[in-house]
């Protein structure tokens, strides 16, 4: 029997490529998405894609009645867990919102699991759980803390998962933490449509590559690193799918709970990715150096040994393809999902 997982935040950018992934592997993937960050549109996006059916719910991860509807449906064996608001910026003025749907989501997620007998999850964490890097690469046992409410979000839904592991040793769960997810899906269907102006540097750049937006801010070039400008572990998003599958394969096969990192080890600074994606698109990207923008650091970049260690994960796809297939999404659907 095919074993069925229950992916919140379905319709989003990284589960979308998740969904994807987890059925070429051979699981049966239950969406569930409010779209309060998304387009029914990618479910369409989704089918053509599989080239099978698609099975989805919508509903609000915070709707108790709701969950446990879903749950007596499909009877999932794992849950895949994405589903959250991610604007840092915005979570500094909505400090609430972010509180009730990032953490409370997750704690009723977790009671409904728990209802129904289903005790494993995949939690999509963060590199922003690092805080202020003291030293890099960045390995899961060092400091952590938290810089903004979004970031405590993920620092506190970290925590509940340990501790429902250590009140109940029957759960498993797997803490994944991103670094700067990017690029699309080679097949340009389906890639991150922000909704407004971006707040992440990718997007951005693709936005100006296709005409959208006249130029791109470089946030401050007098930081310590080779070029003055931030350095970061960017990632493609369907590297980033795989990782998933690989983590709940391990929850399935494997008895233990674990955090680990998802990222290449390799740090890429804000003008590299400017020219790469300058290179991948054959458009010019043109940008004005500004100030530093609050709350940034320096450089942050992953140790994923562990990941190689405890799931025979790690990426392949190199900053060129993350630009590549960045750019085949943002000119083959210039408004997104619209
Ligand atoms: P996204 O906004 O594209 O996807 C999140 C999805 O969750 C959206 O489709 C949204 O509609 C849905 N959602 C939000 N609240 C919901 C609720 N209460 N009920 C049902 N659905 C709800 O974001 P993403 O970039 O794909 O991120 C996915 C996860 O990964 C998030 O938890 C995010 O915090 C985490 N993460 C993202 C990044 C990144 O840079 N993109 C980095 C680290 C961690
Ligand atoms: C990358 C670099 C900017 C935009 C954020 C969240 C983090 C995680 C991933 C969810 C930095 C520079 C950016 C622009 C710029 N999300 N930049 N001009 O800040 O590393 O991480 O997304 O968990 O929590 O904080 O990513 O893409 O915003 O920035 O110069 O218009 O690009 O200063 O050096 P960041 P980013």
């Amino acid at each position: 029997m095919m074993t069925t997982v229950l992916l919140t935040g379905a319709a989003g950018y990284i589960a979308s490529h998740t969904w994807l992934a987890l059925q070429k592997a051979g699981y049966r993937v239950v969406g569930v998405d409010n779209f309060s960050n998304s387009s029914p549109v990618v479910l369409e996006r989704l089918k053509e894609l599989a080239a099978a059916p698609i099975e989805f719910e919508r509903a609000d991860v915070c709707d108790p009645a709701a969950m446990d509807e879903i749950f007596s449906t499909h009877r999932p064996a794992a849950v895949v867990h994405f589903a959250a608001y991610k604007a840092v910026g915005e979570s500094v003025s909505q400090p609430l919102a972010y509180y009730r749907n990032n953490l409370g989501g997750l704690v009723n997620t977790c009671e409904a699991m728990r209802r129904h007998g289903c005790l494993r999850m995949v939690f999509s964490s963060s590199a922003t759980v690092y805080g202020a890097p003291e030293k890099l690469p960045l390995r899961e046992d060092a400091p952590t803390s938290a810089t903004n409410p979004y970031g405590a979000t993920k620092l506190m839904g970290e925590q509940i998962l340990r501790d429902v592991g250590v009140a109940e040793s029957a759960w498993q769960t797997a803490c994944l933490r991103y670094f700067n997810p990017v690029g699309a899906h080679e097949s340009g269907r389906i890639g991150e449509d922000p909704r407004g102006t971006p707040n992440n540097l990718m997007p951005y750049v693709a936005q100006v590559a296709v005409g959208r937006r006249e130029k791109l801010s470089v946030f401050g070039n007098d930081y310590p690193t080779p070029d003055g400008t931030g350095v970061r572990d960017y990632i493609h998003v369907s590297d980033l799918a795989e990782g998933h599958v690989a983590a709940l394969r391990r929850l399935l096969d494997t008895a233990g709970s674990l955090t680990v990192n998802l990222g290449t080890g390799r740090g890429y600074s804000v003008l590299d990715l400017v020219r790469a994606y300058e290179a991948a698109s054959g458009r010019k990207v043109p940008y004005e150096i500004v100030a530093r923008r609050p709350g940034d650091v320096a450089a942050c970049w992953a140790d994923p040994t562990l990941a190689r260690e405890l799931l025979g994960w790690e990426a392949r796809l190199d900053l060129a393809r993350m630009c590549e297939d960045s750019w085949r999404w943002q000119h083959l659907n210039p408004q997104g999902f619209n």
